[in-house]
């Protein structure tokens, strides 16, 4: 292990704290904890210390900003201190929110069960198309901020929460950006509302100068409590992080999932028990990575004691809770996750940690309009935040897949906010809704660029749901606002009215919701595509999607059916249940149910209507597949995953790109050059076509 590691010379950061220390002797394996009773347990984190400090600061305070290093305890003890000091009294309710769905749903899970609750009762969380509360009963709401976000359209200024917390804010995620700018405006108007701002990360002063009164504001608020300071208080808990010592490769690897693999082996080989956790960028690589290494543990035919656990989301809850549940004695667990276990989740008994020193990052450029998912280098800060997981429950070590030199050179010190890279259509739709017009004068904590603005009010426009004054056009924009998908697919089902295709347009958008039906990493390749090949359309992957879903009723919702496709079954069901609630907003909004009866040429229309701006035509003459963008004339490619790979039509359409060596398209379907003009003559015409 020597020549292949060297230990890094930066002093570590997490240091042994004496009380920590204390505190964890007691704890005989990895899973120390499961022998004290939930009481002790709560007691024993370290954001117990600051249960008076945390409440007296919220009711003297409108907002609180808690920093507190992940693991201290601030998503599951703070909401229930709230409610135990009669925060939730009076029909009132606690939020909180978090950037991510598994998040919402594993800490509501864990909270229910440390106040002895029945899920969805006391305790109860929202997500995306899935409502786990009841009105009557629930006094902790967990959701996405992205939820709190939709919630605002029907009540503007959140009367039914007397404290939103809102967590997880140092990964500035889009929605969370908005979501603070927002709640600025509605304490202005409701002093009565306390908010409290959580965050793993020290950046708690640039959170603090956003929320400082200005003079504009002391003017409007006239309905101060006596006694409420404006001034946003700062506490920092301190944590119990034991010292982990930072390795790095001294060479360079080309292949990390493979180097991630090897050093899992010889952590096992050679270490003493203590889970693992490894950190790749997404579903393809950390199935790619459970495969080696259950593949090499077989070669080797160790009996290995070691238990392989995948995480990223989209996984089905059954397995989620696996990876929650403690690590018997004489065994090992190995986790391969996503950034999710960054911050947002802590595993418990993790001693080592490896960093592949990657994630997967939205980018967005407004010149070309491409939003691209990327595997990008994290920054250091991501990187330090990743280390400190290795230290929960004694010291540990830090495998990072990188050279110190990169860490110190090539790694920027912090991320870039995700507003400030990504495509602002949905944001903006949103924002208008609520009825802030002023776009460029709204208060961003961080500022996206004028370019990616224009360009999204551009792409609204041409939607048709934004009038020349860049005001919402009653009532389609309020309909695509309101709809809870991106606004190309609310458009694409608004359409698919007068079109005559609501009901295959329905299925189309559940299935663009999840993240792909089809399961890849099983088997031979050759086996996969034919099974897909059972199903593919000539018209492309939307119309596939149709004669996947009719397969699936057929088959009566079988997962034995799915297995033998090679489709995902949880997917599937998943697609059924987004369908019927997508069902029930469209007859809401007055969208008859119609088929069309197979008559495609209404479904591929419907298509372009909502994603006009995404048109591409194969390069003349070109012998490898390559297409143009119609708007800023991109190279792409169709991916291998689609049906229309290697069949290449001359005109296409695609939802959405990600890049590899190439720029590839996901979820192509073919289309006729007209109907662009047809559908979206603001956009096109001036495009000479
Ligand atoms: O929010 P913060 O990172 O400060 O901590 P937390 O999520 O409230 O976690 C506090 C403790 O609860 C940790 O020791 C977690 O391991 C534990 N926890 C758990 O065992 N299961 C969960 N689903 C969530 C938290
Ligand atoms: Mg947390």
């Amino acid at each position: 292990m020597s020549q292949f590691w060297k230990p890094g010379t930066e002093k570590p950061r997490l240091v042994d704290d004496e009380e920590g220390g204390v505190l964890f002797l007691t704890s005989s394996s990895s899973s120390g904890y499961g022998y004290a009773s939930i009481e002790k347990q709560r007691q024993r984190l370290p954001v117990y210390k600051y249960r008076t400090a945390i409440l007296y600061l919220v009711e003297s305070h409108a907002t609180t900003i808690v920093v507190g290093e992940t693991g201290s305890g601030k998503t599951t003890q703070i909401p229930q201190y709230l409610k135990e000091a009669g925060w939730a009294e009076g029909g009132r309710v606690i939020a909180c929110t978090q950037p991510r769905r598994l998040a919402v749903q594993a800490v509501a899970s864990r909270v229910a069960e440390e106040m002895g609750v029945k899920l969805g009762e006391e305790v109860g969380y929202t997500i995306r198309f899935e409502d786990a509360t009841n009105p009557g009963t629930t006094v902790i709401k967990f959701l996405t901020d992205g939820v709190l976000l939709r919630e605002m359209m029907g009540d503007p200024l959140l009367t039914k929460y007397s404290v939103v917390m809102v967590d997880e804010a140092h990964e500035r995620s889009i929605s969370t950006d908005i979501v603070l700018g927002l709640l600025k405006k509605i304490q202005r108007r409701r002093s009565d509302l306390r908010l409290i701002i959580s965050s793993a990360t020290i950046e708690a002063k640039s959170m603090s100068d956003f929320f400082q009164p200005s003079s504009r504001r002391h003017r409007g608020s006239e309905s101060v409590e006596p006694g409420l300071k404006m001034e946003p208080a700062i506490l920092s808990v301190e944590g119990r992080g034991f010292n982990v010592q930072i390795h790095y490769l001294e060479e360079p690897v080309s292949d990390y999932v493979r180097a991630a693999v090897s050093t899992v082996l010889l952590i096992h080989d050679k270490e003493p028990f203590g889970d693992i956790l490894v950190f790749l960028t997404g579903e393809e690589d950390i199935e790619a990575a459970v495969k080696q290494l259950t593949d090499d543990i077989q070669d080797r035919k160790i009996s290995s004691g070691l238990i392989v656990l995948p995480l990223y989301s989209g996984l089905p809850r059954a397995e989620q809770d696996l990876i929650f549940s403690p690590t018997s004695r004489g065994k090992r667990k190995v986790v391969i996750s996503t950034n999710i276990a960054e911050t947002s989740l802590t595993l418990e008994g993790v001693v080592y940690l490896i960093d592949s020193g990657f994630s997967k990052q939205q980018f967005y450029n407004p010149i070309t309009d491409i939003e691209n998912l990327v595997v990008a280098p994290i920054s250091q800060a991501s990187a330090r935040q990743r280390a400190g997981r290795a230290g929960r429950v004694r010291p540990g070590k830090c495998y990072r897949l990188y050279t110190e030199e990169y860490f110190l050179k090539e790694m920027s010190a912090q991320g870039i906010p995700e507003i400030q890279r990504s495509n602002l259509v949905s944001c903006i739709i949103q924002l208008k809704a609520l009825g802030i017009d002023n776009i460029l004068g709204f208060d961003w904590p961080a500022s996206p660029s004028p370019e990616s603005m224009i360009r999204a009010l551009e792409i609204l426009y041409s939607l048709e749901v934004l009038d020349d004054d860049a005001k919402l056009i009653s009532p389609v924009g309020f309909h695509v606002a309101e709809i809870p998908l991106e606004p190309m697919i609310s458009k694409m089902i608004l359409s698919s009215n007068q079109l005559g295709c609501s009901e295959e347009i329905l299925t189309i958008s559940a299935v663009l919701s999840v993240q792909s039906i089809w399961v890849t990493g099983r088997g031979v390749r050759k086996e996969f595509d034919e099974a897909k090949m059972r199903f593919a359309a000539a018209e492309g992957d939307h119309v596939t999607f149709l004669n996947v879903y009719k397969g699936f009723l057929e088959s009566g919702k079988s997962s034995n059916w799915c297995y033998k496709n090679y489709i995902n079954y949880h997917a599937m069901k998943k697609v059924v249940e987004i369908r019927e609630q997508l069902q029930r907003i469209a007859q809401r909004l007055g969208i008859d149910l119609k088929s069309c009866e197979g008559n495609l040429q209404a479904v591929r229309k419907a298509v372009t209507a909502g994603f006009f701006a995404n048109a591409c035509r194969l390069e003349p003459y070109s012998h490898n597949g390559m297409y143009k963008t119609l708007r800023a004339s991109q190279e792409v490619y169709i991916h291998p995953s689609s049906v229309l790979f290697r069949v290449n039509p001359k005109w296409v359409l695609y939802q959405s790109i990600v890049s590899t060596d190439r720029r590839y398209m996901r979820n192509v379907i073919s289309i006729e050059p007209s109907w662009l003009t047809e559908v979206a003559p603001h956009f096109y015409q001036k495009q000479g076509l």
